[in-house]
């Protein structure tokens, strides 16, 4: 582990590593697993989605990548297709609106991405040593950090740099992102889950091909399945973290309904390891995205007082962008959505409130989950991957079925996918008045069971269901 550590101070310099400096061994309790220390994470080229692009035409499918896709060209097994493709997925795309598609593999001259890669290398590590690299208030100083900033009102720059400073050092130690962590991470990772997600996190490893619902991209900085909600007004980049519960429940537990495994034999330390690189990856991936959308931007899109293209503004970005998300980790953390129990203790309660579910339903959710998400209603989710609001009526979630993972869903919404939340509902119910969220958990439970539907339909002839 020292040798680890006696590497950090070389990539905190901003530096490649030596060239030939061989290979490095990472003890966990099964045998020791050597890597070449000299792999780098590639920086990203594929396309990037800016923002919501509005709902697919219909001849998408759910899972589909058109951005992948448009990207594969000549590379595609089947270049012929590809080539009517690209065309269509290029007019669909990023006409109505500038901007809403980057392509680093254009946009960045060959020094810029040079800058890029060496500047992440010194804040996150190399696959051999992660790492999340605090600074110190000095080299915050020597970074300018303070004039790089965008002003917030009534504060002073530099005590806007030491709150930052203070509080994504704290959210480090809480999240638990320690560099020997990490390394135990990322042999876990390797070992379990980058045939799928890839080395970067980027959902791209090579099983990854034809899923219906691709592994998560983690560099959008977004989760679908978590239980946090932040307070409101959310700070941009809150909303869609994950608590490290619930990145540890998907990993336990895998997601129903798609190709995520469980790994139900790892132990909890192990989930934990597994978690952090997670964050990592998703950090990296933030900072990544921020710094080239902001050096194309300065191409594409520049502002009045933009500067001119410096290494230095590389680097400005990407601390920014850590600093901002780990603090955004924290407050997701701090921020999980409170579950009241579950207030039907008979059969007849629970019908019951699952009838008043059913309305709240018809009003609020339908349009999306038309015909009980059994009618097709495709939508771009924020990576620009083509969903379907799920089919309720086959009782699979992938976030957990239990009636608390279903209440979190409801209250919180998966925000990636543009469900919206419901926390609204879940304000101080008066006491002996109904739960509004869990009688629409109640109508989903019904919903996904063939005996209570039948009951559900018999207590009230207007709910129809079976086509
Ligand atoms: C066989 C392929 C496969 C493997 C192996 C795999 N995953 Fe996944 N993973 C997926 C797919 C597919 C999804 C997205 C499912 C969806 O969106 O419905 C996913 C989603 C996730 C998510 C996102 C959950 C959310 O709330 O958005 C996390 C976190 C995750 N995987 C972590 C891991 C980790 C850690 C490992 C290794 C221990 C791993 N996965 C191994 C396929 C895989
Ligand atoms: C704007 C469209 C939209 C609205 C409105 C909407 N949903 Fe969804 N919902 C979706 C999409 C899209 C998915 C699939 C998410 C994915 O896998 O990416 C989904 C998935 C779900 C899931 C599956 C979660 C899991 O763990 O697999 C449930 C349950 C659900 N919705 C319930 C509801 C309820 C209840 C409402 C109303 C309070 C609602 N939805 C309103 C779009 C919507």
């Amino acid at each position: 582990m020292r040798f680890l550590r006696s590497l950090l101070p070389l990539l905190a310099v901003g530096g490649l590593l030596p060239s030939g400096c061989g290979r490095v061994e990472i003890s966990l309790d099964s045998p020791p697993v050597v890597i070449a220390t000299a792999a780098r994470y590639p920086v990203r080229s594929d396309l990037m989605a800016v923002g919501d692009l509005g709902a697919p035409p219909k001849w998408f499918s759910p899972g589909y990548l058109p951005l992948r896709t448009a990207r594969l060209g000549d590379r595609s097994p089947d270049p012929e297709f590809a080539a009517q493709l690209v065309p269509k997925v290029a007019r669909l795309l990023p006409e109505p609106r500038p901007g809403a598609i980057l392509d680093p593999e254009t946009g960045l001259t060959g020094t810029e991405r040079d800058d890029i890669g060496q500047l992440l290398d010194s804040y996150f590590g190399i696959p051999a040593v992660p790492a999340v690299k605090m600074l110190t208030a000095d080299e915050a100083k020597m970074l300018k950090l303070e004039e790089a900033l965008a002003p917030v009102k009534g504060k002073a720059p530099k005590d806007v740099v030491t709150e930052m400073l203070a509080e994504a050092d704290s959210a480090k130690g809480a999240l638990g992102l320690d560099d020997s962590t990490l390394a135990r991470g990322g042999v876990l990772y390797r070992r379990w889950c980058l045939q799928c997600h890839g080395q970067t996190g980027a959902g791209d490893g090579a099983q990854s091909v034809r899923m219906a619902a691709p592994p998560r991209d983690y560099r959008r900085g977004l989760f679908k399945f978590v239980s946090c909600f932040p307070t409101s007004p959310p700070r941009t980049g809150e909303l869609g973290k994950a608590r490290k519960d619930d990145l540890k429940r998907t990993i336990r537990n895998g997601l129903d309904g798609s190709m995520m495994p469980p790994f139900a034999q790892l132990s909890e330390r192990e989930l934990d390891d597994l978690a952090g690189y997670v964050i990592h990856l998703s950090a990296r991936g933030e900072a990544e995205f921020e710094v080239i959308a902001r050096v194309i931007g300065l191409k594409v899109s520049p502002r009045d007082d933009d500067p001119t293209y410096s290494r230095e503004f590389a680097e400005q970005r990407i601390v920014e962008k850590l600093l901002l998300t780990l603090g955004n980790w924290k407050r997701a953390a701090d921020a999980p959505i409170p579950v009241p129990p579950d207030n039907c203790p008979t059969e007849t309660d629970r019908l019951e409130s699952a009838v008043r579910g059913y309305k709240a339903f018809a009003g609020t959710c339908a349009g999306c989950h038309q015909d009980y998400g059994r009618a097709e209603q495709l939508k771009f989710d924020l990576w620009g991957t083509v969903v379907q609001p799920r089919n309720l009526t086959l009782g699979v979630y992938r976030g957990g079925r239990r009636g608390e993972d279903l209440y979190a869903r409801v209250y919180g919404g998966i925000y990636p996918s543009t469900m919206p939340d419901s926390k609204a509902k879940a304000v101080a119910p008066a006491p002996g008045k109904p739960d509004e969220i869990w009688d629409v958990v109640h109508f989903l439970q019904a919903l996904g069971d063939p005996r209570d539907r039948k009951l559900l339909q018999q207590l009230d002839p207007s709910i129809k269901i079976e086509p």
